[in-house]
């Protein structure tokens, strides 16, 4: 046990609709966590400039994924929304962690490999520095608990060895300036600053797989937008997309084990599963030997049920661009207090003169 205080930061990337995937498996855990913890929430906008640098609509993105955090539930008022690029300690923090962090590490990082594809000496160099940008968005607020995909695990692997090298390397500085916390690693105590942040990860439906290819993860760059069901589709098109969703012929089973094999029908239980906060067991042994064609509907109307009102919120609040920039701002106003608190102190630690 460490003695930081519990503090949750996540961030979501203002790219593209954000689908049911992201809010199984991202936002509907965040509005979770706010009843029992201090949380921070964060829509990423210095990561999306690294895949591709021009938007055309950055702005309105930003605002969408605020929105989509509004509608979910998020408090913006007992917690703090805000979008990344309006507090500088960011990309300062994310510069010193690029010095703490080795390229080796950067190189061995999968979503590297896989954003860069073939033409690596062609990417930006902000795409190789990601995760360490990612480590100070948590860090910058000493944030103890992190809710992701588990496709993020590893950049929280990473983020996890930079705070440890980090205290490390500065052990000597940090106790001097008396600005260290026990922090239990394993067996030993150590004195740091920067806490070992926990991911937060699982659940039914972590992954939520295409509605068209239960092999592929639901994605938003998917060119069929069948395959997905986004948060700003309405009752309509939501039936819809579950009516056409890929099965296979035979009936549900009634254990979760005879779902092996079968990815598609794993899916849609699953999805159902989560959606209804039970378990796959739960739902196999109220439809197993039942039929797609009667299962379909159901699960329809449970996601319209779920799904409508966060969708009829955001349409709203997306109409109310006011409320949502005075959301961000007094949020930005507030991490950014954090914020330069911990850059001072880092600053000390490093042994600036400021
Ligand atoms: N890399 C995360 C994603 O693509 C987004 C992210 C950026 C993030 N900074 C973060 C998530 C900090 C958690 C904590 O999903």
């Amino acid at each position: 046990m460490s003695d930081f205080a519990p503090r949750v930061f996540s961030g979501v990337q203002p790219t593209g609709n954000l689908h049911l995937g992201n809010y199984l498996g991202a936002i509907r855990k965040f509005v979770a966590l706010q009843e029992s913890q201090d949380c921070i929430y964060c829509v990423v906008d210095l990561h999306s400039i690294t895949a591709q640098l021009v938007h055309e609509d950055l702005k309105s993105q930003i605002r969408s994924i605020t929105a989509a955090f509004l509608a979910a539930g998020i408090d913006p008022k007992r917690h703090i929304v805000f979008n990344q690029s309006r507090v500088s300690g960011h990309a300062e923090l994310a510069w010193i962690f690029n010095c703490v962090a080795r390229i080796g590490w950067m190189n061995r990082m999968t979503q590297f490999k896989e954003k860069a594809g073939k033409d690596r000496e062609n990417a930006s160099l902000g795409l190789l520095a990601y995760p360490s940008l990612m480590a100070a968005d948590i860090l910058l607020y000493r944030a103890t608990h992190v809710p992701v995909g588990d496709d993020q695990k590893q950049h929280l692997e990473l983020t996890r060895d930079i705070a440890i090298k980090f205290n490390n390397d500065f052990s000597e500085r940090i106790a001097e300036a008396g600005l260290g916390t026990e922090i239990a690693v394993g067996e030993e105590t150590v004195n740091g600053y920067f806490p070992i942040t926990e991911p937060l990860i699982g659940g039914e439906a972590t992954r939520v797989m295409s509605l068209k290819d239960g092999a592929k993860k639901m994605s938003k760059s998917d060119p069929s937008d069948l395959s997905r069901i986004n948060l700003t589709d309405d009752a309509e098109q939501i039936a819809r997309k579950i009516k056409k969703a890929k099965t296979d012929p035979d009936a549900l089973p009634s254990e979760p084990k005879g779902l092996e094999g079968r990815p598609e029908a794993d899916n849609l239980v699953g999805i159902f599963a989560a959606l209804a906060e039970k378990t796959k067991a739960d739902v196999l042994s109220e439809f197993g030997g039942r039929q797609f064609s009667e299962f379909k509907p159901v699960l329809a109307d449970l996601a319209v049920e779920k799904l409508s009102p966060i969708n009829g919120e955001m349409r709203r609040l997306i109409d109310d661009p006011g409320h949502i920039d005075a959301v961000l701002k007094d949020g930005g106003e507030r991490a950014g207090a954090i914020a330069e608190k911990t850059m001072r102190d880092v600053k000390d630690i490093v042994g600036f003169l400021r």
